[in-house]
């Protein structure tokens, strides 16, 4: 019997069970009922050694204390090693108080599930201040791994080979380089001010020639759709013939699509970590890939 299981939430069991079959791992699933008072009741059964666990944390509010529930049963029943891996990793963005009084979730993220489980994945964590997961779990390993190969072999078909690829902002650098090297495509950013929740102001560099190119806009999540919105937008007002966008993560309201589709975006494509109407390829090789060089897939 392999020391190794997989055990997932419903939500996360798509990705789960092709993490599971390309790491040639079983699954299990992690029961959840809801009480009628709304707390849940989490039920796993009896863990190997060593337990993935397999929740992607988008809405993240009550699946934390799901994920906590779930490590406290595993571990109870046998579990030495817990590896959450959290396609993707809500909570990460508030890494500093930016207002009075304002409570700084990422640090209590990486003391709360630091405390019940040994290792974090992720995949392309929305971090700007930190630099590396493993401060956020202090104590712990984390493994932050970039979504930029499976976007690049997602687009690959679909982009000419005069396609810019842009990142909206000098964040999505590392993300918008990785894409366009194994395409061998140009690759820029764009320099974004948020003023607020929904509202940015976004210009692209003035050295970039994009009249008559196709471009490929690329970011880490969508949240309200602005940045996209903004960046497509001054593409087109640079000349650009044909906006296509991915993310690694989709997590837009169902109606930011047909904005991005009045103003002229073709198409939206999306990674599995936050399953979604735009979700088109899946994070499962990028992510059984940097475990397992790592040796955390054995
Ligand atoms: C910024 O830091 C991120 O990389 C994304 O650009 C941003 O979170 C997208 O948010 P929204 O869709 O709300 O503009």
């Amino acid at each position: 019997m392999a020391d190794t299981t997989v055990f997932t939430f419903a939500d996360s069991q798509g990705l789960a069970e092709r993490l599971a079959r390309g790491a040639g791992l079983p699954w299990r699933p992690v029961d959840v009922r809801q009480f009628p008072d709304g707390e849940s009741l989490v039920r796993v059964s009896a863990a190997t050694d060593h337990v993935v666990l397999v929740r992607s944390l988008y809405h993240p509010t009550a699946k934390i204390f799901e994920v906590l529930l779930a490590a406290s049963a595993l571990r109870d029943n046998g579990a030495k090693t817990i590896t959450l891996v959290a396609p993707y990793l809500g909570y990460m963005r508030q890494d500093k108080a930016f207002h009075d009084g304002e409570a700084v979730s990422q640090r209590v993220m990486g003391d709360v599930i630091g405390r019940y489980v040994d290792r974090v994945v992720a995949v392309e964590p929305h971090l700007h201040r930190t630099h590396d997961l493993t401060a956020v779990f202090k104590g712990r390993e984390a493994l932050a791994i970039s979504g930029a190969p499976a976007v690049a072999a997602a687009m690959a078909a679909k982009l000419s080979h005069d396609t810019v690829v842009i990142g909206p902002d000098e964040e999505s650098a590392p993300l918008a380089k990785t894409v366009a090297a194994p395409l061998n495509l140009s690759w820029t950013v764009g320099t974004k001010v948020r003023h607020g929740d929904r509202k940015v102001s976004l210009t692209l560099p003035d050295n970039v020639t994009l009249l008559g190119k196709p471009v490929l806009i690329v970011d880490d999540i969508i949240s309200s759709g602005v940045t996209i919105l903004a960046a497509a937008q001054a593409a087109q007002a640079r000349g650009a013939s044909q906006v296509r966008v991915a993310c690694v993560h989709a997590l837009f309201d169902n109606g930011v699509m047909a904005d991005f589709h009045q103003t002229g975006i073709v198409s939206v494509d999306a990674g599995d970590g936050a399953p979604h109407a735009a979700t088109s390829f899946s994070l499962d090789q990028t992510i059984i890939a940097a475990m397992t060089a790592k040796g955390w897939l054995t």
